[in-house]
């Protein structure tokens, strides 16, 4: 199951019951869980997310890994600091790597982070992963895509700093190879069994300046040397090629198949709602599929390939389907608002 938020945390950040519902009634099937992004620092927070950001959050935690692992799925929780996409959880300025705002109406100009604070967002993200161990979980996703905090420091758009956490291509890469250090170090020294570490990022970005295809090569080159568990591709197309900074048609997930998918697991993701899409999918040879909003549609997805239903497969929603699908309020009015999911008797080209 890919990361999805739910905005159905309560407002402190703790698990809800709603939540525990919501991944229920999911769980079941697939063979990992990634859950939504869970904030490891309150400043890198947005509302009713679920936060890792302190100790006393380990029990609330603790029972997500359990509902997740009860259904025989791994449980990895996908950690993230949101920096200037941050609506602010709580009064107080809003960070980035440099002052940029974000590409949007009303967007905050976020204050530049110190060096020391830096090193801080470093150790939180440690932090985070020994509290998901102290939880249960059986590994951590790192979330260095869909423009957080991570990616705004190896994006040329939103980092503009002069030391050594900007300008060259090298700089930019440092803050997310030091997270990935001070994680693995992290779960080195605290788990004692086997735990997962994965890493998301989003290959490109449509901002000028923006990340390309070609710098995101060069960080996964390195991250290849790194014994990451898996890499985690996130795309708004699975079939697209490259938008600039390669001359290159194949889709951009066969491109970095090729590529690194010899030293590392990648996860592929985007737009599978049927078994035929999957195999598609599998096709680029990556090792491992993730299923986003049509896990929404259908919790039952995986049982009923395995059992052969194929055919009643539900690819879109109608209104009276949220209660028995267990999705919270605010990521159906969403999913719905943003026409991200198809609507029976609506017109809605999403899809
Ligand atoms: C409601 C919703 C919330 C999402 N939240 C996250 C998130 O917290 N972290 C993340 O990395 N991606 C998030 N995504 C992106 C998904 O993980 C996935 O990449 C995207 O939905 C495409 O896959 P799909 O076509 O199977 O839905 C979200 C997507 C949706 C629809």
């Amino acid at each position: 199951m890919a990361p999805m938020t739910h905005l159905g945390s309560n407002t402190d950040g703790s698990i809800s019951e709603k939540e525990l519902q919501y991944y229920a009634r999911r769980a079941g099937g697939v063979s990992a869980v990634i859950t939504a992004g869970t904030y490891v620092m309150k400043n890198g927070g947005l509302p009713n997310r679920p936060a890792v950001d302190r100790d006393e959050l380990i029990p609330s935690l603790q029972k997500l890994s359990t509902v997740i692992k009860d259904k025989g799925a791994k449980a990895i929780l996908q950690i993230f600091h949101g920096g200037r996409q941050n609506t602010a959880i709580e009064d107080g300025e809003v960070i980035s790597a440099s002052n940029i705002p974000e590409e949007r109406e009303g967007a905050p100009v976020p204050r530049e982070l110190t060096q020391k604070e830096i090193k801080e967002v470093i150790h939180a993200f440690g932090q985070a992963a020994r509290r998901a161990i102290e939880a249960g979980f059986d590994g951590v996703e790192i979330h260095g895509a869909n423009g957080g905090l991570i990616q705004q420091f190896f994006s040329p758009h939103a980092n503009k700093r002069t030391d050594e956490w900007g300008g060259t291509l090298e700089n930019r890469m440092r803050f997310g190879l030091a997270i990935l250090d001070e994680v693995k170090q992290t779960v080195e020294a605290h788990a004692k069994k086997p735990f997962l570490v994965g890493y998301r990022l989003s290959p490109e970005e449509t901002t000028t300046p923006g990340i390309t295809m070609a710098n995101s090569l060069a960080f996964i080159d390195v991250l290849a040397t790194k014994q990451l568990d898996y890499l985690h591709v996130s795309l708004n197309h699975f079939w697209t090629p490259p938008r600039n900074g390669l001359e290159d048609k194949r889709s951009r997930l066969e491109i970095i198949q090729e590529r690194v998918g010899q030293h590392m697991p990648l996860i592929g993701v985007e737009g599978v709602y049927n078994p035929e899409d999957a195999l598609r999918a599998l096709e680029t040879g990556v090792s491992l599929v993730a299923i986003g909003r049509e896990l929404l549609l259908e919790p039952d997805w995986v049982k009923k390939v395995l059992e052969g239903k194929e055919d009643e497969i539900k690819t879109t929603l109608t209104l009276h389907d949220k209660d028995h699908l267990e999705i919270p309020d605010a990521q159906w009015n969403l999913i719905i608002g943003m026409k991200w999911v198809t609507l029976e008797q609506e017109e809605n080209t999403y899809r």
